[in-house]
C-alpha cells in the first residue's frame, strides 16, 4: 500500500480544513472494501454469488422467502463480526475529534465506523446488528439464534427482521432530518467510498454544496458526483484519509 504521503492533498483544501468549525463526511460501502466487505457494485461471493442484494434486500423477498433472507443476513453478521475496521475508518474517528462538530452520516449498516471509535453518527440505512419485530418495528435485543426457521418476536409472534432499510423502503425520519441538517450547515462535506446513485442520500452532497460547503470526493473511481466536487482524491480511502489527516498535523 502506498504511502498516505504520496496521495497529493490540495493546499486549498488543507486551509479550508485547517479553519473549519463543522465538517461532516458521508459514506458508503466503498470505505468498508478495505475491511474485506463487498461493496454493492461488486459481485457477491461464494455462496452468495447467484443472488444480486437487491433480489434479497427487499420487504417482498422477505415475505416470499423469510428464510432466505434471514439466512443471508445471518452470514452478512458473522462476515462483519470477522471485519476490522481499516485506516480509512480510523482516519475519519481521527477527523471527528479534530474539529469542534463532525457529524458522520453513512450509508453503511456494518458498524465499523462505530468500531473504529466514530461517535457522532447518522446511520441511515440502519445496522446489520440490530434486529426488529417485522411488525410492530421494535428493536430486539436477544434472539433465540440457534434453533430452527425465522425467529419470531417474543411479543406478538411476528417474524423478526434486520433493522436495516431494505429497496423500496423509506429511510428512518429521524436520521435523514439529522444527516439533511449536517449536509446544510458543515463547511466541508467529505463523500466517502459511495456511488452516489441512491438517494435520498445521494442528494446530501448537493444540499451541502448549495449551502456552500467544499465536497470533496474520496473514491478510487468517477461517480456522478465527481464532477460536482470542488475537490476530487481519486484513490482508496485506507490511503486517501490517513494522508488528509497527516495534511493537517
Ligand atoms: P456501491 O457499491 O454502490 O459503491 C461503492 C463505491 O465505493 C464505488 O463508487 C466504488 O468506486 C467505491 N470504492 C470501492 N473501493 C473503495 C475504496 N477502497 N475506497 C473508497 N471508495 C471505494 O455502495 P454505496 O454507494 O454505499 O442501500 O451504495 C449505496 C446504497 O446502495 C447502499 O447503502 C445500499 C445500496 O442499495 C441500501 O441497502 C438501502
Amino acid at each position: 500500500m502506498s504511502e498516505p504521503s504520496a496521495v497529493p492533498i490540495d493546499p486549498k483544501l488543507v486551509a479550508a480544513l485547517r479553519g473549519a468549525k463543522f465538517v461532516a463526511a458521508l459514506t458508503g460501502a466503498g470505505i468498508s472494501a478495505e475491511s474485506g466487505i463487498a461493496t454493492f457494485r461488486d459481485a457477491q461471493t461464494g455462496l452468495w454469488a447467484r443472488f444480486d442484494p437487491r433480489e434479497l434486500a427487499t420487504p417482498s423477498a422477505f415475505a416470499r422467502n423469510p428464510q432466505r433472507v434471514w439466512d443471508w443476513y445471518a452470514w452478512r453478521r458473522e462476515r462483519v463480526a470477522s471485519a476490522e475496521p481499516n485506516p480509512g475508518h480510523r482516519a475519519l474517528a481521527a477527523l471527528e475529534r479534530r474539529f469542534p462538530e463532525f457529524v458522520l452520516i453513512t450509508q453503511n449498516v456494518d458498524g465499523l465506523h462505530q468500531r473504529a471509535g466514530s461517535r457522532n453518527m447518522v446511520e441511515l440505512h440502519g445496522n446489520i446488528a440490530r434486529v426488529k419485530c417485522s411488525r410492530e418495528g421494535t428493536v430486539v435485543a436477544r434472539w433465540d439464534a440457534c434453533g430452527e426457521g425465522v425467529p419470531r418476536c417474543p411479543r406478538c409472534g411476528a417474524y423478526l427482521r434486520p433493522d436495516v432499510v431494505w429497496f423500496e423502503e423509506m429511510l428512518p425520519e429521524d436520521a435523514l432530518a439529522t444527516a439533511e441538517d449536517a449536509a446544510r450547515r458543515c463547511e466541508v462535506l467529505l463523500v466517502v467510498g459511495t456511488s452516489a446513485e441512491v438517494y435520498p442520500a445521494a442528494a446530501l452532497p448537493e444540499s451541502a454544496r448549495a449551502c456552500g460547503a467544499i465536497v470533496v470526493e474520496v473514491n478510487p473511481e468517477a461517480t456522478p458526483l465527481s464532477e460536482r466536487a470542488h475537490h476530487v482524491l481519486r484513490g482508496p480511502a485506507g490511503v486517501v484519509l490517513p494522508a488528509l489527516v497527516s495534511a493537517l498535523d
